[in-house]
């Protein structure tokens, strides 16, 4: 969405609309911040005169998104090596994705103009946003969710939240065609991607990202690609902070993709991104398990504009980035935790050095898929095939941070023999 303000001036518009001026946006946001309103109380309305998008903002429906924490990551920025590694966690959002600072947008778009029904077709976590704020507001949802490919945890929001949860016999890109059908024969609300108001609540972070580094930006920013809406919607929010004279430059922004699910990393080897074939997608990190995104256009020009960079993760290096972030205290899901993985990639090839400031966007938290994470700290996620290509150190990194569970007997010696053990384990590792 294009507002006076946003546009580039051109012959036809003149350059007349009058900007809201940077200082009296910076200083009614923090002023917000003191309100017991709900709408000022929401990481994403507090930025509501950047998307002016509803006519009553009085009526939004909002679960009180947005204000995600900004985590330093000294560990992994070290394991990365970058001196300055932060973390967006938006898997601290209300039903733990990026997801719901869009929804809030969308749904209250479609409950001001009266629709009964909104639906949307998901890898799981657009399901659970969507089923939580058509509950807020009133609305009844459908989700179309791949039979059989999306975590338990997302599964059970849905349910949760009272939505009509249909799991179809096909993959992520076959729900999007049956909605797409769909939405032409039904008077329903469609939720997916494409939808503009879901972009417009999604560009939010970049402002709450910056106004928490004091009007600093990062050198970059790198998000996990699926199906590519999460990086043109930071794109637009940095683009119109600087349109504004909030900001002096953008970050670049990187996207990295599971190499099992990537087809723009494949297309921007072939011709730059000029066109992008999609491609079967299988990965375990399900919320990026998209062979036909439908956003790649729009990240392609956000990664054109900044220079940011495409890069993509193994298996085995998505899982060893996920437990890296885990022992750091933080926690993700297995989508999030190949931004760790490709700026490893990205340092190590230059493209990224030591003295630049990068945020990682984690997208969703860790119990939304905590059966990968079981399986990994019992060594039962990865195959040898996938772990083949480990070199030695990850290897070594790999057993040091899997933590399985012990079961003992209830018997007081024998946990004491087992903490002896571990004891010693660990003060010989400490002198190695
Ligand atoms: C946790 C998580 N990370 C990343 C993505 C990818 O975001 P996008 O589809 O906007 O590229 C998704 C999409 O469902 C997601 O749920």
């Amino acid at each position: 969405m294009v507002y006076p303000w946003s546009a580039v001036p051109s012959a036809s518009s003149g350059g007349t609309a009058m900007p809201p001026n940077p200082n009296a946006l910076r200083w009614l946001w923090q002023e917000r911040r003191t309100s017991t309103l709900s709408i000022d109380q929401s990481g994403v309305w507090r930025f509501r005169d950047l998307f002016p998008i509803v006519k009553d903002f009085e009526r939004v429906v909002t679960l009180r998104e947005g204000n995600t924490p900004l985590y330093e990551m000294p560990k992994c920025g070290a394991i990365a090596g970058v001196d300055w590694l932060l973390a967006k966690h938006q898997g601290m959002n209300p039903t733990g994705s990026f997801k719901d600072t869009g929804m809030t947008a969308a749904i209250s778009v479609a409950a001001e103009r009266g629709f009964e029904w909104v639906a949307c077709a998901s890898t799981g976590n657009t399901s659970a946003a969507m089923a939580a704020y058509a509950a807020r507001a009133g609305l009844r949802s459908i989700v179309f969710i791949p039979e059989g490919k999306i975590a338990w945890g997302k599964l059970s929001q849905s349910m949760d939240y009272g939505a009509l949860t249909i799991q179809l016999k096909t993959d992520f890109d076959g729900c999007v065609k049956i909605l797409t059908e769909l939405v032409k024969k039904f008077p329903i609300y469609l939720l997916n991607s494409v939808n503009p108001y879901r972009l417009e609540g999604q560009k939010t972070p970049a402002f709450e990202m910056v106004e928490q580094l004091e009007w600093q930006v990062p050198e970059h920013v790198i998000v996990p690609g699926g199906n590519l809406a999460n990086g043109a919607a930071l794109g637009k929010g940095f683009a119109e902070m600087k349109q504004l004279g909030l900001i002096s430059r953008v970050p670049k922004i990187s996207v990295v993709q599971a190499q099992g699910a990537n087809p723009l990393y494949r297309a921007m080897q072939a011709n730059g991104g000029d066109t992008l074939e999609p491609v079967v997608a299988e990965t375990r990190a399900s919320a990026i398990r998209i062979g036909n995104p439908a956003s790649w256009k729009k990240t392609v020009e956000v990664l054109r504009a900044t220079g940011g960079w495409v890069e993509q993760a193994t298996e085995q290096e998505i899982a060893l980035a996920k437990a890296q972030i885990g022992a750091e205290g933080i926690g993700c899901e297995p989508a999030s935790a190949v931004t760790l993985a490709g700026l490893k990639k990205l340092v190590a090839q230059g493209k990224i050095t030591r003295e630049e400031r990068v945020v990682i966007v984690l997208t969703g938290h860790t119990l939304k898929d905590s059966e990968y994470t079981i399986k990994y700290h019992r060594g039962e996620l990865l195959t040898a095939e996938e772990t083949a290509g480990a070199t030695a150190a990850e290897r070594e990194e790999h057993a040091g941070l899997r933590k399985p569970p012990v079961v003992l007997e209830a018997d007081m010696d024998v946990v004491l023999r087992e903490l002896e053990a571990q004891m010693a384990s660990s003060r010989v590792a400490e002198t190695v």
